[in-house]
């Protein structure tokens, strides 16, 4: 599924393992997917430096180019999102996920929000982690409320003051925005 046994083959093992070592590293973890060029998850590194950042796109030149941007404390990766929750992260190894502004998905086959991406959200986020996400489809809004029965979250997670690229053309023409700001709690209650 999404490719998750790309990274059992040797000539990605390098991939891998330094994924693996920057998780493992000290302090806090946040998570963005699809992080385009990169504004939003390069400027939460630079404002938080005892936070590490991980980012993953799948447009590789976005990657390459945001890459050589990055501070020690960022990896960006060119990765599916879901992969990486589904095959690679540890448990309860994420403290904050982004998902800003997700691609409406042309088929079933490319939805990033499935009940099996939200089950290993669920998985990867510490209990007390959060999810913050923000979209400009009220449909793609009411999916994360039907996926994640989560509470509202205390406080916003780590956010710099970058705006992304689509939230910008948001505000410029005026497009509503619909956020969640969801608290992973320590026990999950019922199956999807
Ligand atoms: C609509 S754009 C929004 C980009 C940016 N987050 C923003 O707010 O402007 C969605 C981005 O997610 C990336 N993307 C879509 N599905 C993805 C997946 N499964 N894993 C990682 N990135 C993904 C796309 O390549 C694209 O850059």
């Amino acid at each position: 599924m999404y490719g998750t046994r790309l990274f059992d083959r040797p000539e990605h093992a390098e991939v891998r393992l330094g994924l693996l070592g920057f998780v493992a590293g000290p302090g806090p973890l946040g998570l963005e997917i699809g992080f385009d060029h990169g504004m939003c998850v390069l400027d939460r590194a630079r404002c938080f430096p005892t936070i590490r950042q991980l980012g993953v796109e799948l447009r590789e030149a976005r990657v390459q180019a945001a890459a050589t941007n990055a501070p020690d404390n960022c990896l960006l990766l060119r990765m599916d999102g879901r992969t990486l929750v589904t095959a690679l992260l540890p448990d309860a190894s994420v403290d904050w996920l982004y998902i800003l502004f997700p691609t409406p998905p042309s088929s079933p086959k490319r939805a990033l929000l499935t009940p099996a991406f939200a089950r290993s959200v669920e998985r990867v986020l510490r209990p007390g982690g959060s999810l913050w996400f923000a979209t400009d489809r009220p449909e793609l809004a009411d999916l994360v409320d039907q996926l994640f029965r989560w509470p509202v979250a205390a406080a916003p997670p780590p956010l710099g003051s970058q705006l992304s690229r689509r939230e910008r053309v948001c505000r410029r023409d005026e497009i509503p925005v619909f956020r969640r700001c969801l608290s992973r709690p320590a026990a999950l209650v019922g199956a999807r």
